[in-house]
């Protein structure tokens, strides 16, 4: 491991299928983060993004499986992957757009019962974290890698 650092279990690995998870699974992501070395804020930021990624396998996919990591290739980081066998992303370039959930514009959706989303997790998980790589095939499902790079002293 890399100076600044901090020494972590290398690797959490978390199954999700209930809303009712994610709350804990979020506060793993943040002690995890905060054990690797990040900063109080970015810790928080890697919480959401897990949350998000995680809210989104259980709406579209049905559960999934979370798991975090230290590396340092090719600098140290904590790395998220959210990987489900759902349906996939049909149109990524749109959904990667925010307001948009399940294709329509959830701002023209006045009335909160017909939907499901905002349409903003996607976007704030590119925002949050350092490095976003989706990978998602309809009818097999979707990956998300990212990365947060953990500050080291110089
Ligand atoms: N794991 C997933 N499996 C299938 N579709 C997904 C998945 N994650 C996101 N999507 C699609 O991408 C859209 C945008 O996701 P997001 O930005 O989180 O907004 P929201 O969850 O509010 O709809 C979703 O509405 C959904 O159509
Ligand atoms: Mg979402």
């Amino acid at each position: 491991m890399m100076p600044g650092a901090r020494s972590s279990s290398a690797e959490l690995r978390i199954a999700i299928q209930r809303p009712a998870e994610v709350i804990a699974l979020q506060a793993r992501a943040r002690a995890f983060a905060a054990a690797a070395g990040l900063a109080n804020v970015a810790c928080w930021e890697v919480a959401i993004a897990v949350s998000e990624a995680a809210t989104n396998m259980i709406k579209f996919a049905g559960g999934g499986v979370v798991t975090l990591r230290v590396g340092d290739d090719p600098r140290p980081h904590v790395a998220v992957e959210a990987h489900d066998r759902g349906g996939g992303i049909a149109h990524l370039e749109e959904a990667l757009v925010d307001n948009i959930s399940e294709g329509v514009d959830a701002r023209e959706v006045s009335d909160p019962r017909g939907r499901r989303g905002l349409g903003l997790g996607l976007g704030a998980i590119k925002r949050l974290m350092d490095e976003v790589e989706i990978d998602s095939a309809v009818g097999e499902g979707t990956t998300i890698r990212a990365r947060k790079w953990i500050p080291t002293r110089s």
